[in-house]
């Protein structure tokens, strides 16, 4: 028996492969985090150090979260590193008392350090636990190239980018009823992208980076990485019809038709973005 033989350890792990296969985590981009149950992190306390190392303040702060365990992955690291080499590549975190510093207590070998996204997945945690009455668990940031794309041609509204995936896949309404978030270019890995991103993800489950990837959300690996390649495929879609068409679209998905998918199977899609 191993830490990685742990459930929550090996779903996190076949996630980062996953995301690794589908081409979006070219050297170390992307990252991901999972909120650890009490279970889980009673399951792999016997593996922690024996002398957990220093807290490190976040820049970023949530009443929610503290006292949580969080598995992440490492700054600069690989996901396809992960499943080979996983003790340097990913670790467990515990967030103090005061809601605002994490150390670390297992994995992250050999001075690596959580990601450098880490105070947007903690922000986005907060509000996703919060919004879903503590069912979701996992944060995921993926580099997803046709989503990237469409972030040079859309407008970056909320509105364009859920009109746009809805449009181009006829499942899209029914996994992301509310729509998508939209964030503008911002410096990656700080306080300011964490809040923003976070604003965005009071509403949504996923939210975009302009010229930079994807953020989504899930109460586990299997819907987060769904998500994930739902809006990615759907993304592709839109890319190809572009690049095909010159730009010209002769039909598409109308709103009537979204409304009546959203009727058919129970969601209550977000009226805002249609006419
Ligand atoms: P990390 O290697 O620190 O996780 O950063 C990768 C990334 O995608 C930043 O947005
Ligand atoms: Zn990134």
């Amino acid at each position: 028996m191993a830490i990685t033989d742990i459930a929550c350890v090996k779903g996190f792990i076949r996630m980062c492969n996953d995301g690794w296969l589908q081409g979006w985590h070219e050297r170390n981009g992307g990252n991901l985090t999972y909120r650890m149950t009490e279970e889980d992190v009673a399951a792999c306390r016997p593996y922690f150090d024996a002398t957990p190392r220093e807290w490190v303040k976040m820049g970023v702060q949530a009443d929610n979260l503290a006292g949580e365990y969080f598995i992440t992955t490492g700054s600069g690291k690989y996901f396809r590193n992960v499943e080979p080499d996983p003790i340097h590549s990913m670790g467990i975190v515990e967030i103090n008392a005061a809601g605002d510093s994490w150390r670390i207590v297992w994995g992250l070998a050999d001075g690596a350090k959580p990601t450098s996204e880490f105070p947007s997945h903690f922000m986005n945690h907060s509000v996703r636990k919060a919004a879903t009455g503590g069912a979701n668990r996992v944060i995921y940031h993926c580099h997803a190239t046709n989503v990237i794309a469409l972030t040079y041609i859309l407008p970056l509204t909320d509105r364009a980018f859920s009109r746009a995936l809805w449009q181009s896949a006829t499942e899209c309404p029914v996994v992301f009823p509310e729509g998508v978030g939209v964030c503008p270019w911002m410096v990656p890995g700080g306080a300011d992208i964490a809040m923003a991103t976070s604003e965005k993800m009071k509403t949504y489950q996923a939210a975009i980076w302009a010229q930079h990837g994807l953020f989504v959300s899930g109460p586990d690996f299997d819907t987060a990485f769904g998500l994930a390649h739902t809006i990615e495929k759907s993304a592709e879609i839109y890319v190809k019809v572009l690049s095909m068409g010159g730009g010209l679209i002769r039909q598409t998905i109308e709103d009537d038709d979204l409304r009546a998918i959203a009727r058919d199977f129970g969601v209550q899609l977000n009226e805002d973005f249609l006419d």
